[in-house]
């Protein structure tokens, strides 16, 4: 698993957050090119019956790629169809993604609803849960158990951490004509050199990776517990309870499930974001993590690479994953301080200083570049129909595209994040 550098050569492996509309390939690509990338990228949640039918609207999410591949990259999925999980799992395994994630944290109302997401917290709904992580599970395992397609895989994700070690290099050498305060190009040099080396690190190692199978939940469905507290109590008497004296059956079930990591958003689902993330139930979770033997990621709130290296006991909660963070400080990762230590001694979303502003105009217009580049009808089309005839030729599995060209609008999607970001910096466009 690509999580054990961490006992020797990383202080805690860094994620960005699975956002829908803002962590698509564009970003991804974005926050390689200028260095500013974490050590583990998520897709954004993708449904599975989107996948099954073909739709492009949903295959951009899982869109593949040469260079930031090269980087752990996890595709999430959703979905309550068995039979159409179990051929997403395979066919994301084939674009090279290094594992699945099972979002069971989706807080809308609809998704729980239908009893997914969130919903899969419900105590009626653990054995639907229990069943997607085995489909997933399963899927890996016949993905693995055949040589050819075991060998596809690992082609895919070792010539792609070749060409991101290689693109770092590259990175690194345009770091120095970045015009910014020689502090700030320290600190993304530095982060360059860091994930190159945990790059370097995995290779060596190549041998060890398998795609993984996580799971990203929250703490349970409503605050102070409790979904169905009379069951609840009666099924964990005797068992371990969480910090506010409450049973906390949710996580005590799916910590024994064998996935090979968790992350833990820590706060309910009916809290939204609206509340602090619970810190006081790290030491429970880590209890949990170190009974199951299963890693776990904490997420909720986080704003520095400090914080989150300091939230997690290095044995049993492996690595921290960021998500607005990086709205507040896109250098989050580089573990430039935006706060403390910028320049003109002012947040970053609030700064006036001319050099960081162009700066962050250099990574909009290239955002753009790669927006336009990326998700444009023609060329999902183009990508998506090749890929497909080939996952169909080499598994059996039927997939065609199913989308009908409208000849009036170019872009698959729009370019919301953009638009969030130059609001947020009050930036122009750059000419
Ligand atoms: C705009 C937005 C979109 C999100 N989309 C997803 C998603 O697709 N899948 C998921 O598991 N979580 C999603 N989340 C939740 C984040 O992954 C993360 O768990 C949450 O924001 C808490 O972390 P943070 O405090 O660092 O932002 C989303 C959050 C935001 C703000």
């Amino acid at each position: 698993m690509f999580w054990w550098v961490n006992k020797s050569a990383v202080q805690g492996v860094s994620v960005l957050a699975p956002m829908e509309d803002v962590t698509d390939l564009a970003l991804r690509k974005v926050f390689v090119d200028f260095g500013l990338m974490p050590h583990v990228f998520f897709t954004e949640f993708t449904n599975v019956e989107g996948i099954a039918t073909g739709k492009l609207q949903v295959l951009h999410r899982i869109t593949p790629d040469e260079i930031t591949m090269g980087f752990p990259t996890i595709a999430q999925l959703w979905g309550s169809d068995e039979r159409k999980f179990y051929n997403a799992v395979f066919l994301v395994l084939y674009l090279g993604f290094w594992g699945v994630d099972l979002n069971m944290g989706c807080p809308v109302k609809k998704v729980i609803k239908k009893g997914l997401g969130a919903g899969l917290i419900k105590p009626e709904n653990h054995g639907k849960a229990y069943s997607l992580v085995n489909i997933a599970k399963q899927a890996v395992n016949d993905f693995w158990a055949n040589e050819k397609l075991k060998k596809h895989w690992q082609s895919l994700v070792f010539s792609r951490l070749q060409n991101a070690i290689s693109y770092l290099g590259d990175v690194y050498a345009r770091v120095a004509d970045f015009d910014l305060p020689e502090a700030t190009k320290q600190s993304i040099a530095q982060n360059v050199l860091n994930k190159q080396e945990y790059l370097q690190k995995l290779y060596q190692n190549k041998a060890l990776l398998k795609p993984t199978v996580s799971i990203k939940t929250r703490l349970s469905i409503i605050p102070g517990e409790d979904n169905n507290r009379e069951v609840v109590q009666q099924q964990s008497r005797g068992n371990s309870r969480n910090n506010d004296g409450l049973p906390d059956p949710w996580l005590e079930k799916i910590f024994l499930w064998g996935a090979d990591f968790i992350t833990v958003h820590l706060r309910t689902a009916e809290e939204m974001s609206k509340v602090p993330a619970h810190y006081e139930r790290i030491a429970y979770i880590n209890s949990l993590a170190q009974k199951a033997q299963t890693p776990w990621v904490v997420n909720g709130d986080i704003l520095s690479t400090k914080q989150g290296n300091d939230l997690i006991d290095k044995q049993n909660s492996i690595g921290f994953m960021i998500g607005r963070g990086i709205f507040k400080n896109p250098l989050i990762f580089t573990g430039y301080n935006a706060e403390h230590e910028f320049n003109c001694q002012n947040k970053f979303n609030n700064l006036n200083c001319k050099k960081d502003k162009l700066f962050l105009q250099q990574i909009f217009k290239k955002h753009k570049e790669y927006f336009d580049e990326i998700f444009t009808i023609a060329n999902l089309q183009k990508l998506w129909k090749h890929a497909l005839k080939s996952y169909t030729e080499n598994t059996g599995i039927s997939l065609t595209l199913d989308f009908k060209t409208r000849r009036d609008y170019k872009h698959i999607k729009s370019p919301q994040v953009l638009e969030k970001f130059k609001k947020m910096y009050k930036l122009r466009e750059s000419r």
